[in-house]
């Protein structure tokens, strides 16, 4: 028997609705279920053979359980090591790399130190920052942003130098990242699984949070949604991500990849809606099956030199692709 075991946090609709799908497949070697956590002891190995992680990023103790339980051989969704690695500054430079486009992006040091440091241990910084280069590279309106965030928290908008000094001022210890602002026409936001199957959905991220998600989207031009699965795809496979969203503005017919750093994306059925949610279901849940199934026990590679270097964006293992083109209403 092949347990499949799922960590989440405050969500109750999605790990809910994953347990039940899965369990409703009736495969007598695979059961799902919440994942119990007691007594953590070094190198043995965790009841689970395949784990759905929706949490880690906010408790280090799940993130350090998983960590331990990838080296006995249960396979994490998604991938903790990586995961604990990866930012979001560095993702836009990866993404421009592998020809994603992606708005100019500086990374900026913290405005205020960090608990336990000061002015010495920041002698490597040259100052004052030569600020004009940095506007003149980004231009305004820009986006002000974390590094390595989420829920829209310490994002400004900001529109002259001004503008984004008052906002900077605000930013505490936060490493921040400085984005030229999309003017975008189309939004759209993308679940990608299994570093396969994507979804896109058109977003209007200007509404009230539970209308976000656009219920009968206007036509969109194939050209574009190609591109945006394909990129889609790029971005996930380089970043070895088997659930994520990634997040595109487009302005005169280029989608921007603004945002892929999202390892446990959003999926409650009262922000995604029903459609959205029976996708994101049924996908994960035939992605943890499959991966009960193929599990062997044996380490997976956990280094990502290979990931990173720009794999090719067609079908993997010969597996048809599928992208759902609801978005077209
Ligand atoms: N370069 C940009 N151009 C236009 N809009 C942007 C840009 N960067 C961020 N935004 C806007 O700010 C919002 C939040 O930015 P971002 O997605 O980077 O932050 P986040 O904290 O990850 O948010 P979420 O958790 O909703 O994904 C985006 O949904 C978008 O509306
Ligand atoms: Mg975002």
């Amino acid at each position: 028997m092949k347990k499949i075991g799922i960590i989440f946090g405050m969500e109750s609709t999605f790990p809910p609705a994953l347990v039940d799908k899965i369990n409703s497949f009736h495969d007598p070697d695979v059961q799902a279920e919440v994942a119990v956590i007691g007594e953590v002891r070094m190198a043995e190995p965790s009841p689970y053979h395949v784990i759905i992680d929706r949490i880690s990023h906010d408790i280090p103790f799940y993130r350090g359980y998983l960590k331990n339980a990838a080296l006995s051989g249960s396979i994490i969704i998604n991938n903790p090591f990586w995961w604990s690695a990866d930012d979001k500054f560095f993702n836009f430079a990866l993404g421009t790399k592998l020809g994603v486009a992606i708005p100019k992006t500086v990374l900026l040091p913290h405005k205020h130190h960090p608990p336990g440091t000061t002015d010495s241990s920041m002698r490597n910084l040259e100052y004052p920052l030569p600020w004009e280069s940095i506007f003149d590279y980004v231009g305004f309106p820009a986006f002000l942003k974390p590094f390595d965030g989420g829920g829209w928290k310490d994002v400004y908008k900001v529109g002259s130098p001004g503008e984004f000094f008052h906002a900077y001022d605000q930013t505490r210890d936060l490493c921040m990242t400085l984005q030229t602002a999309v003017n975008f026409k189309e939004y759209f936001r993308c679940y990608c699984v299994g570093q396969q199957m994507v979804h896109i959905m058109q977003y209007d991220p200007s509404l009230p949070f539970h209308e976000r998600y656009v219920k009968n989207p206007a036509p969109v031009d194939p050209k574009l949604l190609e591109r945006v699965e394909r990129d889609c795809l790029t971005l996930c496979r380089a970043l070895g991500y088997d659930l994520n969203t990634v997040e595109f503005a487009c302005e005169d017919g280029i989608p921007y990849a603004i945002d892929f750093m999202n390892p446990a994306p959003d999926a409650d059925i009262h922000s995604v809606g029903q459609a959205n949610f029976d996708w994101i279901v049924n996908q994960v849940a035939e992605l943890a099956m499959e991966k009960a199934r193929k599990h062997t026990g044996m380490v997976t590679e956990y280094r990502w030199s290979a990931l990173l270097g720009g794999p090719s964006t067609g079908s993997k293992n010969g597996q048809a692709r599928q992208i759902s083109q609801e978005v077209h209403g």
